[in-house]
Formats: structure tokens, sequence, C-alpha cells
């Protein structure tokens, strides 16, 4: 099964910022269907302008994106319906509950209201915030407030999930919780996923592939035991991932 069914290619992706930088300049990348692709780097870096562009929220400058199949500039609409996000900015309403932010997703989506309420029930018990269900969002922690929102991108069973940073700001134990339910999602139900972080050991643990990005280019790619052999060298080379850079 190529990349188009259920995968992402990215093939010269910029992204400009009018009275900014670069933050995307020029990145290839290709992530297999069922695969979870690890995309670290430093503040500043283009990870979550990248997020951003591949789920159709903002515009590539130059070249192209295609997300299962769909290309994000000209089939936005298609793309929207088989991908799942949790940005870095979590849009939650403070004054709703985590069931009613259930329920809100699954009608936005177009589920039944029998359907939602089972969905909403299961994903809230997937992530442990079932008790916490009938409290008002304002009154989460940073980790469950993450949870809720990868339940809520979870609700229309996506095939391709984009998760920023999900886990910046949580303890340990929810961490690895969370580590554990995107694996399950990415083995069991073959979803794809596209996370970006900014800990090697979270790409360490998760991910079958890391690309790092610096300055908007892909400095380097592998899996995390390639790159790990390399950083482990005395001196660690950035190979650009274009030869013309070389
Ligand atoms: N709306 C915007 N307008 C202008 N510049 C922007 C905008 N959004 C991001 N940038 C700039 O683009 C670059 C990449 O930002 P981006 O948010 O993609 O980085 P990041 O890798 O997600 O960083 P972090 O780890 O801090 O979340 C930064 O220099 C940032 O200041
Ligand atoms: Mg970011």
């Amino acid at each position: 099964m190529g990349a188009a069914a259920n995968g992402i290619e990215v093939e010269g992706l910029v992204r400009e910022f009018k009275k900014g930088p670069r933050a995307v300049d020029g990145i290839d990348l290709t992530v297999s269907p069922g695969e979870i692709y690890g995309f670290l780097g430093p503040n500043g870096a283009g990870k979550s302008t990248t997020v951003l562009v591949l789920t159709t929220l903002l515009p590539p400058t130059a070249g192209t994106a295609r997300v299962a199949g769909f290309d994000v500039a000209t089939q936005g609409g298609s793309v929207r319906t088989v991908i799942g996000a949790a940005l870095q900015e979590a849009a939650l309403d403070p004054f709703l509950t985590g069931r009613d932010h259930m329920k809100l997703q699954g009608a936005l989506h177009g589920l039944r209201r029998a359907e939602r309420e089972a969905r909403g029930e299961e994903l809230l018990a997937r992530i442990g915030l079932s008790e916490a269900g009938d409290r008002k969002v304002k009154a989460y922690s940073g980790g469950m407030k993450r949870r809720l929102d990868l339940a809520l991108a979870l609700v229309h069973r996506p095939r391709v999930l984009f998760l920023d940073e999900p886990t910046t700001g949580l303890d340990p134990q929810s961490r690895s919780a969370l580590w554990q339910e995107v694996g399950r999602l990415a083995k069991e139900e073959g979803v794809t996923v596209f996370l970006t972080t900014q800990y090697l050991e979270e790409a360490d643990v998760l991910a079958d592939r890391v690309g790092i990005i610096d300055h908007g280019r892909i400095v380097a790619e592998g899996t995390p035991a390639e790159l790990k052999a390399q950083i482990g060298r005395p001196s660690v080379e950035a190979v650009p991932a274009d030869p013309d850079d070389r």
C-alpha cells in the first residue's frame, strides 16, 4: 500500500510568513499508513507551522502535501474529514464540561445522538476522564486538558492523526499513558500518526521514524536507533536531506 492510501506525502513544502521567517523552508517527507512519524525540533523550528499546513489551517507558500491521498491546498474539505488533530493551543471552552465537548464534537462530525453519546463515553473512558466528565474544563489540570484534546481528535475515527507536542507539560505518568494510547491507535487501529515533540525520548519510545527539523529544514531523518547512533558520535553532523545543500 502506497502512502497515498492513508499516509502523508510532502514535497518541497514552503510556508513563508509575510512579516516573519520562512518557517517551513522546503521539506520533503513521506509517512506510510499506520506509521508513527516523530517530528523533532527546538522552539521555532517550524513544527507547528508544518502541522498547520498539513491540517489545512494554513495554505502552503510553495510545494505540495497530500494527506490520505488528498491535496491540502486544493482538497481541504476531504483532508479535514479523514484527519484528527490535537494542536499545540488546545481550543477548549473553560465553561463546558469534558462530556459537553465530546457531544459537541460528535455533532460537528455528524454523528447521530446515540452514537455520539456512546463514542463520547468510550473515549472518555479510554483516556481516564469518565469520572471527571461532568466537571467544567476550567477545573481540569494541564494533563487532563491534553487528554481531552486527544479524545476530541478521535471522535470521528480519523485515519491520520496530528499531535503537536502532545505531552509538553505532562507528568511522567500522564506522558506514558498518552504514549501507550497513541501506540495502540497506530498498532491496533492502523492510524497514521504525525507527532511533533521537543523530546528525543518521546520520539525514541513512540516513533517508527523521526525527522529532525531546524530552521524550517529537515536536517536528519531515520529510525530512532539510526539517529541515536549518529548522535552518539563524537561530533554530530547534520546532513541536509537535500543533496544540493551538502
Ligand atoms: N503567524 C505567524 N506570523 C509570523 N511568524 C510566525 C507565525 N507563526 C510562526 N511564526 C514563526 O515561524 C517560525 C516557526 O514557528 P513554529 O511555531 O512553527 O515553531 P515550532 O517548531 O512549532 O516551535 P515550538 O516548539 O516553540 O512550538 C518561528 O520563527 C515563528 O516565530
Ligand atoms: Mg509549535
